[in-house]
């Protein structure tokens, strides 16, 4: 004990700190969510998201090859589609927003991986994640709608699918609906643990998702639990899901770090878009240091046990991280 033990000594100058740190950052553990929408020339910044864009196919292009230009290997498409309906046709639609940017995206940003997210509810006039009957959404009904949306996905060529929805067995009917369309090498990135959480409220603006009625306490999870998470990472396992996310990230350390404990597959983190702004509004005021408060939610994030991180962050954390 002191004074024999003085762990001063390894922090004294920024040297010895670099040898000893235990987390390091790497733009090849960050993927970067853009918004694809209708239309030509479009690049519509989002209020409570700034630096993050509705973009149209074109644009969409040009902003992926500056993410593969930073060194982020990765993107998460989200669809903003001209046509909602009741149950989200839009969503398979082989000449839907998505599917058109995939296309376009594999082309021209050869070597970018391409993910999306799979879920119903920018694609549904009532904003829910799945088919309503009597004000709730139906479960199995929702799987067919999903399966047949990864499926559109994957064949207009993305490299993963990341289902959002929330849905019992949606993992499940989308491998088998992929195995069945001879894509059994693409993988699922699951989004296993997904709180029903206030911190998503940017992102519906984003992506005009915002449900009409109710909310997704009926699906999402409830953010009081901490052991149920174990039980719905085991079930996408079993489904087979090949890397397992928990969202939020930052107020859900505790859960990636439960994950990452009790199972051997990638862990993701998805640091929600209410984590961005709030951190964002606080800078824009002044109040924080944007770069450093960025760069310890991503390290915490991390070094709690996320292998992969989805955040708005990226480009800006690629920027410094590539200084
Ligand atoms: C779609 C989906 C949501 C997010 C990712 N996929 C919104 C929601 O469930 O309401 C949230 C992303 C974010 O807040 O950054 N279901």
């Amino acid at each position: 004990m002191f004074p024999f033990q003085r762990p001063r000594r390894l922090r004294k100058n920024e040297v010895i700190r670099r040898m000893v740190r235990e987390t390091a950052l790497s733009p090849d553990d960050l993927i970067y969510p853009l918004f694809v929408t209708f239309g030509k020339n479009v690049r519509k910044e989002i209020k409570s998201m700034p630096g993050c864009f509705q973009e149209s196919v074109d644009r969409i292009v040009k902003h992926a090859k500056e993410v593969k230009g930073l060194g982020i290997p990765a993107i998460l498409l989200f669809g903003i589609p001209r046509h909602k309906d009741e149950c989200g046709s839009s969503a398979y639609d082989p000449h839907g927003e998505v599917q058109t940017a995939i296309r376009a995206i594999k082309d021209k940003v050869p070597g970018l991986y391409v993910i999306t997210d799979v879920c119903m509810c920018e694609y549904t006039s009532h904003g829910h994640c799945g088919v309503i009957e009597d004000g709730d959404v139906m479960n199995d009904p929702t799987l067919e709608l999903l399966a047949k949306e990864a499926l559109s996905h994957v064949e207009a060529g993305a490299d993963m699918v990341a289902p959002s929805d929330m849905m019992d067995g949606r993992v499940e009917a989308i491998r088998l609906a992929l195995d069945s369309g001879g894509f059994t090498g693409i993988p699922i990135m699951s989004y296993a643990a997904k709180y029903a959480s206030a911190f998503y409220g940017p992102f519906r603006e984003a992506a005009e998702s915002t449900p009409k009625f109710g909310d997704r306490r009926s699906y999402q999870m409830d953010p009081s639990n901490r052991r149920e998470a174990m039980r719905e990472v085991a079930l996408d396992i079993d489904e087979g899901a090949d890397i397992v996310m928990v969202k939020p990230a930052m107020t859900y350390l505790d859960i990636i770090s439960d994950v990452k404990e009790n199972f051997d597959l990638p862990v993701a983190a998805y640091n929600v878009s209410g984590e961005y702004s709030i951190i964002k509004a606080a800078a824009k005021m002044g109040w924080i240091d944007e770069e450093r408060v960025m760069m310890e939610t991503l390290i915490s994030i991390k070094r709690a046990g996320a292998d992969l991180i989805l955040t708005y962050f990226a480009k800006d954390a690629a920027k410094l991280l590539n200084r």
